[in-house]
């Protein structure tokens, strides 16, 4: 859903910024479980602008489960 916002805001060309979620092992930019893209969650974010989020290939496709593993959102998600 989050993708989809994002879509519609670049298309619009309006100013977003979202709140990402990711599951944190340290929360001081150390173990890198948070990553997405060239960003640490728990370190530059979690708050993102659209200009950051179009450098992160995984938004909207991809999630990290528990083990910090990259899983496609189509799997049961
Ligand atoms: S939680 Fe460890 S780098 Fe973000």
């Amino acid at each position: 859903m989050m993708k989809k916002i994002y879509d519609t805001a670049v298309k619009a060309r309006c100013h977003i910024q979202v709140s990402l979620e990711r599951v944190f092992k340290c929360g001081v930019g150390i173990c890198a479980a948070c990553v997405i893209g060239p960003y640490l969650v728990c370190h530059d974010g979690p708050v993102f602008s659209e200009v950051e989020l179009s450098a992160m290939p995984e938004f909207g496709h991809m999630r990290r489960d528990l083990s910090g593993k990259k899983v496609p959102l189509t799997a049961g998600h």
